[in-house]
């Protein structure tokens, strides 16, 4: 099934697998708020489909760009207060897709550059082409990073790395952000990437549902707290695991020597 929805963000299905495109290839794919409002009912449409949607692969038209950053062009007619409120909107999109119960794969082909690095950042895995770019370049305009970037990229690639490349506005390779942590898998051209992201999701389709959702929710709300929080929030996961039909399942599938077959409950 394929959900054409004219606008800079278009969502096609297919197996359980949707990916989402942010089409606005002339502007490099930038950030607008139109873009992040068509982002976030993006993202909010799919978790409303609860576990039909399997995964989610991020990515951006054109071939040049996953995302070029913020419009540059909308934030020079902002004040500070509106310039804030891009911020919280761009912040709500990365609770989006950090709140939904199924992986999501950033998909990366050229540059993913200030917002765009930051929105892959909020994205479970960072995939990329060999052509991919990443950077935080907002001191350059005399900006700061502000769709997360103090907060992710450090958790990423660790505070050092992290504060070189905010401090520089360095771009970097797909190389060496592989080498950094911030890429997971590197992939020679778009078609391979598209093809390996959609593989891991499949992968990760034949697992219980609710078991990965639940590892989702416990690796994004235990990140950054300290180990006795963490610890307790990964108990209070594993107990709801534990709990669910599909547990029951993998156990009875295991013992019985067969495959299990797994409903999502
Ligand atoms: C608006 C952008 C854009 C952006 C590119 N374009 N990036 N428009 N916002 N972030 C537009 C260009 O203006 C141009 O439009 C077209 O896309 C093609 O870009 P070129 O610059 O001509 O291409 P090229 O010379 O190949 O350079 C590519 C580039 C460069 C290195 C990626 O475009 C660039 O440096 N872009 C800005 C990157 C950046 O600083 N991002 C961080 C933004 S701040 P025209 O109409 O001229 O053809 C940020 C803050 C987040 O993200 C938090 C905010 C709250």
């Amino acid at each position: 099934a394929t959900s054409e929805t004219p606008g800079p963000v278009r969502v096609e299905e297919s197996d359980g697998v949707a990916v989402v495109t942010i089409d606005r290839p002339k502007a490099l794919n930038a950030l607008s708020a139109e873009v992040l409002t068509a982002l976030g009912e993006a993202f909010a449409a799919l978790a409303a489909r609860g576990t039909e949607v399997r995964g989610v692969i991020l990515t951006g038209a054109g071939g040049r760009a996953f995302v070029a950053g913020a419009d540059i062009r909308a934030m020079a007619d902002l004040t500070a207060a509106e310039a804030a409120r891009l911020a919280r909107l761009g912040h709500e999109v990365a609770a989006g897709i950090e709140g939904l119960g199924a992986p999501v794969i950033a998909a990366v082909d050229g540059f993913a550059l200030g917002g765009g690095c930051e929105l892959a950042l909020a994205c479970d895995l960072i995939y990329a082409t060999d052509a991919a770019k990443f950077g935080q370049p907002e001191v350059r305009l005399g900006l700061i990073p502000g769709f997360g970037g103090t907060v992710r990229l450090p958790r990423a690639v660790g505070p050092q790395a992290a504060r070189e490349l905010i401090y520089t506005g360095r771009t970097i390779d797909a190389a060496e952000a592989e080498r950094l942590g911030l890429v997971a898998r590197r992939f020679a051209d778009r078609e391979a990437l598209m093809a390996g992201a959609r593989a891991v999701i499949e992968e990760i389709s034949a697992n219980a549902h609710t078991a990965v959702a639940i590892a989702k929710q416990v690796l994004t709300a235990a990140d950054g707290t300290d180990t006795a929080t963490a610890s307790g929030i990964e108990v209070e996961g594993f107990e709801r695991a534990f709990a669910t039909e599909d547990h029951g399942e993998g156990i009875a599938a295991f013992l019985e020597k067969r495959d299990p077959s797994f409903t999502g409950r």
